[in-house]
This record gives structure tokens, sequence and C-alpha cells, in this order.
């Protein structure tokens, strides 16, 4: 395990980019932090979550899972900060670990955010199957549900997926604008509907708090664990940051000081509106609105999800391309795959090879399964992340860290911790697709990387 690992010099000296080149600044990485973490989560899982798992303690769930976010995030910033490198957790896995774990960290890594993209792409056309039936537009079923799902293929998302493709392939300086367009739309319409229903809450609904006791709120937390993830993307984008050592820490807080802020209060208006068994909608927001009267309200903030959620299939494809474009660079994949655009100064192939995969997932498979990808990867990544302050404070204890997770070991280990209790949660069948996504891996290492990389 401790043989094949490369020197962070090699790494730093790989990753220097001129800081005039360098286009996003402390708000683009937090609003990019923002756009990644607010999705699918907030809009359709709260409301299941709230019907199935936790009740009104629903609320208390994402404090649990939002704890468990923000330790692992305080480990990426350490890391991220002393190695800025796209790579992120597949680059400190080779310093720290070795070649062959590093290989199945940006595989894993590769497959959560591929994933990640076409489960929120499978979400997203919920709500564009929902805000047309409102205007009285009817698609063929067969067009909007997956080959998985008994349909033919999900239209909607495979066009959306491909259309943020191209948009990214013009380079993140011009697409950052729309990006950040679209992450204030998102926070504008959930603004919106906590200022219309707070007035309709009624703390009757919340009563009894705990309907599935406590272990409905850690499976509620293992649940909305999901709408946190995004945060780990910031890593990826680590040689595009301006003033990397103080803007990625402060993003990866900032994001996640916000999101929490709103999951809470969207939790707590939610199941204090409406009883918490009538919250089992994949709509829920527009929902609760329209049982209050205010169709008009419901159906901005059905607009305004179907563009929000654009945002965060964008952050994934883009923190999928860096880990593409990283794992060619170091000779894993071919290394046509990190060739920057001259025009866009954009990974344009790694792109444009995320966009199709997510595309073809989010088209031809049941979400359920994507969503079960996604959610074992990140917790190894994280795990593994989170041990790799403590090994790098090791094995380097000289090498520069601009920012220091304070309290010592106390913060990976409990981090450490939260990931295996959740990833002990998870049923057998998300393991059986993660290991066979490994498989998969396992054979392009052997086929190819293994006679190609750098080191
Ligand atoms: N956190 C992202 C979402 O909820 C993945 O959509």
């Amino acid at each position: 395990m401790g043989s094949h690992r490369i020197e962070p010099s090699l790494v730093l000296q790989n990753a220097a980019k001129a800081e005039k080149d360098r286009t996003l600044g402390l708000f683009d990485l937090t609003i990019l932090g923002v756009g990644a973490i607010i999705g699918t989560g907030i809009l359709v899982l709260t409301g299941i979550v709230a019907a199935q798992d936790a009740g009104p303690a629903v609320t208390l769930s994402f404090l649990i899972a939002a704890t468990a976010s923000c330790l692992i995030g305080l480990c990426y910033a350490e890391l991220t900060t002393s190695i800025p490198n796209s790579g992120g957790a597949y680059i400190y896995t080779w310093v720290l670990i070795g070649r062959l774990p590093a290989f199945f960290t940006g595989w894993t890594l590769l497959g959560v955010y591929v994933a990640t993209t076409a489960t929120v792409a499978n979400g997203w056309t919920g709500y564009v199957k929902s805000f047309l039936y409102e205007l009285n537009v009817h698609l063929p079923s067969s067009l909007l549900v997956p080959a998985g799902n008994g349909g033919l293929v999900n239209l909607p998302a495979v066009i959306m997926v491909l259309l943020i493709t191209l948009l990214l392939m013009q380079g993140t300086g011009q697409s950052k604008f729309v990006n950040d367009c679209l992450v204030c739309v998102k926070l504008i319409v959930i603004l919106l509907f906590i200022v219309v229903s707070i007035r309709d809450v009624n703390p009757v609904n919340w009563r009894p708090y705990f309907p599935y006791g406590a272990q409905g709120v850690m499976t509620g937390a293992g649940a909305v664990f999901f709408s946190f993830l995004g945060f780990d993307a910031l890593a990826t984008s680590a040689e595009d940051a301006q003033d990397v050592q103080h803007s990625i820490p402060r993003a990866i807080v900032y994001s996640l000081v916000i999101s929490t802020t709103l999951y809470i209060i969207v939790g707590l208006i939610m199941t204090g509106v409406v009883k918490y068994p009538k919250l089992a909608v994949s709509e829920a927001m527009s929902y609760v609105l329209i049982t209050r009267g205010h169709k008009l309200v419901a159906q901005v903030v059905s607009a305004g999800a179907i563009l929000g959620i654009i945002a965060v299939v964008y952050a994934f494809i883009y923190a999928g391309s860096n880990i593409m474009k990283a794992m060619s660079r170091g000779g894993f994949l071919p290394a046509s795959w990190s060739k920057l655009n001259e025009r866009s100064g954009s990974p344009n192939r790694a792109i444009l090879l995320n966009g199709c995969l997510a595309a073809a997932l989010a088209g031809e498979f049941d979400l359920h399964y994507l969503a079960l990808i996604a959610n074992v990867g990140s917790l190894i990544v994280f795990f593994l992340v989170s041990l790799m302050v403590i090994l790098l404070r090791k094995q380097y204890p000289r090498l520069a860290r601009p920012f220091v997770v304070p309290g010592g070991k106390v913060v990976p280990l409990l981090a450490m911790t939260i990931c295996i209790a959740l990833l002990i949660t998870i049923s057998k069948e998300a393991w059986l697709a993660y290991i066979a996504w490994l498989v998969f891996g396992g054979v392009i290492y052997i086929a190819y990387s293994r006679h190609h990389v750098i080191a």
C-alpha cells in the first residue's frame, strides 16, 4: 500500500497556474458550492424523508447530516489548501497511500459525480413534468421514464445534461455568469417559499415531533446526507481558485452554513404547514403552497426549482471533468482527456465524456440505483479524506499548511466514525452496485492504467 506514492512537490508543480489565469474568487466559489449543494435533496427528498423516516424531526436529521458534512468539509479544507490540485481526494491518496488506492479513489469519485449528475437530472424531470402539467402540456410518459423503470428514455434529463455540457465547454469564465444567475434564482425561490409559507405554520403539526423515534431520525440523516453532497466538489476547483488557501476553506464553510440554515427553516415550515404523513410527494414545496391556496407562487417555485437543479448538474459535471483531467494527467486515463481547449481553457474532452456518460445514465437507469452509488462512494471517499488529514500531518510535518483543522485528531476521527456509522446503515443493494463499478474500474486499470501511469 505504501509503495508508488508521489511527492507533494510534484503535484504542486503540476497544478501551478498563474494567479491571473484563475477565474474563481471567494464569491464564485461559494456560489459554486451552494449551487452544487442545494438541489434535489431539499426540493425532492425533504418531504419524502419527513413522511417516511423522521416526521417533523427531519430538521434534526438535517442537523446531524450537516454536522457530519461540516466535519468532513473541514478535513477537505486542510487537504485542499496544503495540496491544491483539481484531482482532490484522488491526488491526496496518491501522495499519502499509493498508486492503486489512488486510482480507485479517483474512479470512485468519477462514479460519484456522474451518478449524482444523473440522479439529479432524473429528479429534475419530475419537476418539469408537474410544471408542464399545470400548463396543460402532457408529454408521453415513455419519453419521461427511463428504460430501467419501464419507459423508453428520460428525454428531458438527457437533453438538459447535454446542454449543460455544451455550456461548460465554453469555459468557466463564460459559464460561471450563467451558473451564478441560476443559483440566485434557486435561492430567491427558496426564500419566496419561506416568506409566503411561514404565516401558514401551525405548531400543532409538529406534534408528535418524533413519530418514528431516534432510529427514524438516524435513517433520515442517512437519506438527507445526499442533500449536502457537493461541498466536496469545491476541492476539485483548487486550480481555478484565486487565493486558494483562503478562498476554499471559507467557501466550503459558507456554502454549508447557507444550505444548512435554509434546509432547517424549510423543514420546519413544511412540517409546520402540512401534517408530515401527507408530505410523501416529490414536489413537496409546491405541494405545501398549493394546499394553502398559493397556486401562482407554487408555479413560480416549480419554475425556480427547474432552473435551480440545473446549477447542481453544472457543478457536478464540472467536478467530474476535473477528476478525469487529473487522472489523465497521472496516466491512469488517456493523455488527450486532460488537454485544455485553446479557446475556452477547459478540458473539453473530459467535460464531453462526463456529460455523455451522465446523460446516458440519466436517460436509461433507475434513479434509486444511481443515488445509492453516489451515497456509498461519497462516504468511502469522505472516510479516506478524514484519514488522510492524519496521514499528511504524520508523513509531511513540514509541508506548508495554510489552514489546519483545530482540535488535533478529534475532528478527523469523529468524521471517520460518522462515515462508518452511515456506511453500515446503507443497504446491500448499494454495496453491490458500488462493487460492480469498482470491478469495471479494475478492468480499466489492468488493461490500460498500469502501463501508462507516470509514477
Ligand atoms: N446535494 C445535491 C442535491 O441535493 C446533490 O441535489
